[in-house]
């Protein structure tokens, strides 16, 4: 495959204006409470004097995600779209808001408008501009056959072809940067879907690497890739079962940006990278091998944020960490029984090679362990089990420390990233003693993201506070849902790696409340 660096999705260009512009095409987004007051929708109702009597007659009622359009003249379309209630709580109205953006901009579109204003979105213009990166993204490039462009393809054809090249936005508010930081950060998010969705046959543990590496290379990161000789030297007991029942051996990939300035923190972000899971020798079943490519979307998590961070220089240090490993039965695959030494020189049981991803996040917690980092994040395809706990669009946040848990949660659902706590429990530990080994590698059939969870804990040295993201569900979508109107990767977790490492560098997150719990914690037993 061409190694890419950048999206294969080309965002529409933005430019800011305080006042209205002349183009064929306004979207306007509207609160429920605000149908009647909206300037915007006054302006209208003077042209169009049985405007809210049609408005009314559509059932319009400013919901989020309803939509109403009409011809003010024939070379002027409006369109109107719901922002649902106003005292709706933060995170969920910035939601609504992206939602909103991406709907009415897709509609126009589909209508074949390729300039379209924004109006009404002040106040709230990043998410605007989230809801038209991440909604109009598609990844078209195993469908668009060359010679054959013009040809009505089985999923729409020419419809597909059609594109918003250019938003007018509009908002007196003065806004920086913003536009080029919410490009930089959606570019990544949308780099990171097209990976997730390159299928095993193209994205293996040597591809992978080479892309974290062009990154790197391109953007003016730090990078050390192992080979499968090095991975084994080290001691990575769990990188090397889990990859060598694979053709493609594993490579171990290290990514830094350091600042010129002593770094405010340091940090890793550690994601995991099964280009594909067939289970090993614990195979799937054929239908839930099915999207298994989807394994690696927290190493693309990483490789995207890193990106992001090359950009944004901050004064923070920061280690993007993955293991790649394809999961594969062979005569060479690791077997049910085995028992397996990690870096750190703790033993595991393997019961289950299907529960191959923690067997490598283990050995990447103990490489980023002695990097010097006070904390750790990762992100994971995990579990099954933590989507029937959430549902499929809510990740599993976990870890060592609560205060650090409940500070990512937040700051993921703020930023559009649905996530909640799962508690870690004392009495589930006996699930994963093991007769032979240190630790087994799965627990019992029930709290499975939990003890997925707490078999991780054993590996992180207490000094380091380590937040586990089970993003098993939010990564991949089956379905459209909200403003990500592609099935496919979603890019889950960029924004919040991203916006992690901005507020360690403001130091809006301190360590000190923290260790007081810990003690308490270990006062409680
Ligand atoms: N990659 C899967 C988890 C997964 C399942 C991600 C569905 C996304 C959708 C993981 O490696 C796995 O197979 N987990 C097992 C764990 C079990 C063997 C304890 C699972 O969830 O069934
Ligand atoms: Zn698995
Ligand atoms: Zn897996």
């Amino acid at each position: 495959m061409k190694i890419i660096t950048e999206s294969l999705f080309q965002l529409p260009e933005v430019q800011v204006s305080e006042k209205k512009v002349k183009v064929p095409a306004s979207l306007i987004g509207v609160f429920r409470e605000d149908i009647k007051d909206s300037p915007h929708i006054k302006e209208i109702s003077r042209k169009i004097h049985t405007f809210y009597e049609r408005l009314e007659k559509s059932g319009f009622k400013g919901k989020e995600g309803d939509f109403f359009e009409i011809d003010i003249s024939p070379d002027e379309k409006i369109a109107i779209v719901g922002f649902g209630k106003k005292d709706e709580q933060d995170w969920l109205r910035k939601e609504n808001v992206r939602r909103a953006s991406a709907i009415g901009l897709l509609n126009l579109r589909n209508r074949g408008f390729d300039t379209v204003q924004l109006l009404g979105f002040e106040d709230y213009e990043r998410e605007a501009l989230e809801g038209a990166f991440l909604g109009l993204y598609e990844f078209r490039k195993y469908r668009e056959i060359k010679g054959q462009e013009k040809q009505e393809d089985q999923s729409g054809g020419e419809e597909e072809k059609k594109k918003i090249k250019k938003i007018y936005l509009i908002t007196e508010r003065k806004i920086g940067n913003l536009v080029s930081y919410v490009k930089i950060l959606c570019e990544a998010q949308n780099f990171a879907r097209d990976i997730v969705n390159e299928p095993g046959n193209v994205i293996n543990p040597q591809t992978l690497a080479e892309i974290a590496s062009a990154v790197a290379e391109k953007y003016g990161l730090g990078c050390e890739i192992f080979d499968f000789e090095q991975i084994k030297k080290m001691g990575m007991g769990g990188v090397v079962a889990v990859g060598q029942g694979s053709a493609i051996p594993p490579k171990f990939v290290h990514l830094w940006w350091k600042p010129d300035k002593k770094p405010k923190d340091r940090i890793a972000y550690i994601g995991k990278a099964i280009t594909f899971d067939s289970g090993g020798l614990s195979l799937k079943p054929q239908q839930s091998m099915v999207t298994m490519k989807l394994d690696k979307s927290g190493a693309c998590a990483v490789i995207a944020a890193m990106k992001v961070i090359a950009q944004i220089k901050p004064e923070v240090e920061v280690h993007g960490v993955f293991a790649a490993c394809e999961n594969m039965p062979s005569g060479t695959a690791q077997r049910p029984d085995d028992i397996i030494k990690i870096m750190d020189g703790k033993t595991v049981e393997v019961v289950n090679t299907d529960a191959e991803g923690r067997l490598t996040l283990i050995d990447a917690i103990a490489f980023a362990s002695r990097l010097g980092v006070s904390k750790i994040i990762d992100l994971a395809t995990l579990t099954g089990a933590c989507i029937v706990a959430l549902g499929e669009y809510t990740a599993g946040v976990m870890g060592n420390s609560e205060d650090f848990a409940w500070f990512i949660c937040n700051l993921g659902r703020q930023l559009g990233e649905k996530m909640w706590i799962l508690p870690f429990d004392k009495d589930l530990d006996e699930k994963l003693k093991s007769d032979f080994a240190f630790v087994k590698n799965v627990g019992d059939g029930y709290g499975g993201a939990v003890t997925a969870g707490m078999f991780m804990e054993k590996f992180v040295p207490e000094n380091i506070e380590w937040v586990h993201l089970d993003i098993a569900g939010p990564a991949f979508l089956t379905k459209k849902i909200g403003y990500f109107q592609a099935k496919g990767g979603t890019g889950f977790g960029v924004r919040t790696l991203v916006e992690l490492a901005r507020r360690l560098e403001k130091g809006e997150y301190s360590s000190s409340k923290n260790k007081k719990n810990k003690n308490q914690k270990s006062k409680n037993g």
